[in-house]
């Protein structure tokens, strides 16, 4: 590899991508991506924390992996990649398990907020998943997470657990920081604008698909909660109009400020119309590149091969590292 600093992030192949994960990771990513040497997993081993349809898992993880590469992420350059193709995952998670205490996982809110909601199937995994996400960060000795704010907590453990592993073994990984963007931190649902957009939300209403199509689009805005003060400004507890501002400025890259400016003295149906608008346009090459490589089945299966097979050689450094530290006899 040449000097540049590596940037790791992945995203959970459940539910769709939504324009929450596209404003707070992939955007970003795709910014990021020539200055980093870059690694963006579908992660798959992650999504069965909850129960999956198996055939529509593996379409899914298609389908995510080739929305990376529509967003403009560049898999010849980086590396894109399954992440249930690489077995280190699994190895170093087990590893990192032995260094994570009960306490600190308890304490996770997103193991809190799933437990609550999926109450029947409380599994291990849902537990100890934070641990396997600090695998697939510390296996690549990465630099830079791009992710949104929700991460925080489980990426503050990552760099818990390689402080903790460095301190007994020296230095073996390196510690991780956070990227996480100004105005798309923690994108809000558009009709419980109180709670992130998530892309397991019974609601379709709530998210936006960066699949969705201009009118699905314009009518979900349309259709967005948002109060009845009638007067476009960014302060506390106008969530709604918050969460319109904020999406507006990320995919315009401009300062909340400068899109409260533009918008003053209109109303809340204009505003609605604009940011669909915006979207509308940022999408709109993403989803062209997104049909064409749909045709192209052979060029995608290359690249996640491909994908898989260097980022295997890169764990596999940092793996023997571990297993010579703890003391396990070389293979
Ligand atoms: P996941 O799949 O829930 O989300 C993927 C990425 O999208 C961001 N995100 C959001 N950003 C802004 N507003 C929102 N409403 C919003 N919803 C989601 C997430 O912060 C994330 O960056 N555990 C991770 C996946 C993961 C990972 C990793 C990430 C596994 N291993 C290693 C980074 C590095 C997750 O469940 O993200």
């Amino acid at each position: 590899m040449n000097d540049k600093k590596t940037i790791f992030s992945g995203i959970q192949p459940t539910g769709c991508i939504t324009l929450g994960n596209y404003l707070g990771a992939l955007k970003n990513w795709v910014n990021l991506q020539n200055d980093y040497n870059c690694i963006f997993s579908v992660v798959d081993l992650h999504s069965i924390t909850v129960r999956q349809d198996s055939a529509q898992l593996r379409k899914r993880c298609m389908d995510f992996l080739t929305q990376y590469l529509a967003c403009g992420i560049d898999g010849e350059e980086n590396i894109v990649f399954f992440q249930s193709h690489v077995p280190a995952h699994s190895e170093l998670a087990w590893v990192l398990n032995c260094f994570t205490y009960m306490g600190e996982l308890s304490r996770m809110t997103q193991f809190k907020d799933k437990s609550s909601k999926h109450a029947d199937n409380i599994n291990a995994g849902l537990f100890t998943y934070p641990v396997l996400m600090a695998a697939d960060i510390l296996l690549y000795q990465t630099d830079l997470v791009p992710v949104g704010i929700d991460q925080k907590q489980h990426l503050e453990l990552a760099r818990d657990i390689a402080i903790r592993f460095n301190g007994v073994f020296g230095d073996v990984f390196k510690v991780p920081e956070g990227y996480i963007p100004k105005e798309a931190a923690r994108i809000m649902s558009l009709q419980d604008p109180t709670s992130k957009m998530s892309k397991s939300d019974p609601n379709v209403n709530g998210f936006i698909s960066i699949l969705d199509d201009p009118d699905t689009i314009r009518r979900k805005f349309k259709r967005a909660v948002t109060d009845s003060e009638g007067e476009i400004a960014f302060r506390e507890g106008k969530h709604g109009v918050n969460n319109l501002l904020n999406i507006y400025s990320a995919v315009t890259n401009q300062s909340v400020e400068k899109s409260v400016n533009e918008f003053s003295g209109l109303g809340y149906g204009e505003l609605k119309e604009r940011v669909a608008q915006a979207v509308i346009e940022e999408l709109r090459p993403m989803q062209e590149r997104y049909a064409d490589l749909c045709k192209n089945k052979d060029y995608i299966n290359k690249l996640y091969t491909e994908g898989a097979q260097r980022a295997a050689y890169l764990a596999s450094k940092t793996l023997r590292k571990v297993h010579r530290k703890l003391g396990y006899v070389d293979r």
